[in-house]
């Protein structure tokens, strides 16, 4: 048997024994799986553990059971039910996408179609292709990205190495069972060949594995030096009047674009915060919050209102109760100066 025919075989019976249940996958052998599940979990997971995913996912699924149900919902209730899981843009996108899935009645089988619907990208598309409708495709997330560049020993650095990656897992895709054969591949990556210390006696294509002949597997997959991540700092004000705080809606371009959050001097990816407060008079410091977003660190103050000159608020907002904070949908930077806000 070459070894990428036995890569497959060997991975598919492994998964077979050894496949993880999460809340929105069925067991191998169990049928098929319903395409909105697998989409609406796959969108989620981009970034994002399992493990964080799960309850959001389950939540989902309990308020939006179908595509149509999403489709029908207001888009600021799946931005506020997607709070904390970062990303927003995903959420519009999401609403976006049920819309035209439902206008259509169902979502396409081919990765081709599926790519013509609003915000689904090459993975996305390739997961559901392959995973709810058992179509041949070839789906690389981090994990299967690592798997496959330890198998093939491939030691041309990332990014440039995807082009081989790709090729590589090209080769071993299956024909049939190509979803359970991503997700095999997926599991193997989360459980046993992890990023460092890959546990190489419990694989079951250690056999197979160019990486493991190298002696050092875990030096796959080459990475080019990074840059280092630019650090910003910003303020977010809290002004709490009448058991009520004053909240804003961000502009819906540009980061946590059309999420609630407390007013803040307009910081960004690319600069700090003007440092200038909605309100004149005297503030006091509420502690810092420190929060990495995906190409930049930001340091957050968090500045208390002392004075009592509210009236003088301008800009669109809206006094909401203190005590139904959790139910704003802050995104998580704006949650956790809220926390400190709230303590300090
Ligand atoms: N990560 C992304 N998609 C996944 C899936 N379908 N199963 C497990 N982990 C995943």
């Amino acid at each position: 048997m070459t070894a990428s025919r036995a890569i497959p075989e060997k991975l598919l019976e492994w998964y077979d024994r050894n496949a993880r249940r999460l809340p929105w996958r069925v067991p191998p052998g169990g049928g098929a799986a319903d395409p909105y599940r697998v989409w609406l979990s796959e969108v989620m997971l981009q970034q994002t553990t399992t493990a964080h995913a799960a309850p959001f996912f389950t939540a989902f699924i309990a308020r939006w059971p179908t595509v149509e149900a999403l489709a029908a919902a207001p888009e600021e209730d799946v931005m506020a039910a997607w709070a904390g899981l970062g990303y927003y843009s995903r959420a519009r996108n999401l609403v976006a996408c049920s819309r035209a899935v439902a206008k259509r009645g169902g979502f396409p089988e081919t990765e081709e179609e599926l790519r013509q619907l609003p915000g689904l990208g090459a993975y996305t598309a390739a997961a559901v292709a392959a995973i709810a409708f058992g179509k041949r495709a070839v789906v690389i997330d981090a994990n299967v990205e690592r798997v496959v560049a330890r198998l093939f020993a491939i030691a041309e650095p990332l990014p440039r190495g995807k082009g081989a990656i790709r090729a590589a897992a090209e080769r071993i895709t299956p024909a049939e069972r190509a979803g359970d054969f991503a997700q095999a591949m997926m599991d193997l990556g989360a459980t046993i060949c992890t990023p460092r210390d890959p546990r190489c006696l419990l694989c079951p294509v250690a056999a197979e594995c160019e990486g493991r002949a190298t002696g050092e597997p875990a030096r796959f997959p080459v990475k080019a030096p990074k840059r280092t991540r630019p650090s910003r700092i910003g303020t977010a004000f809290w002004i709490e009047h009448d058991g009520a705080v004053w909240l804003v809606r961000r502009p819906a371009k540009g980061m946590l674009g059309g999420m609630r959050a407390l007013p803040d001097d307009g910081w960004t990816a690319r600069a700090d915060g003007t440092g200038d407060a909605p309100l004149p008079g005297s503030w006091r410091a509420g502690g810092v919050v420190r929060h990495g977003f995906t190409h930049f660190d930001l340091e957050l103050g968090v500045a208390i209102y002392a004075g009592d000159r509210w009236s003088e608020l301008k800009g669109r907002g809206e006094w909401w109760p203190i005590r139904e904070i959790d139910a704003a949908g802050l995104p998580t930077l704006f949650a956790k100066a809220a926390r400190l806000a709230l303590v300090g």
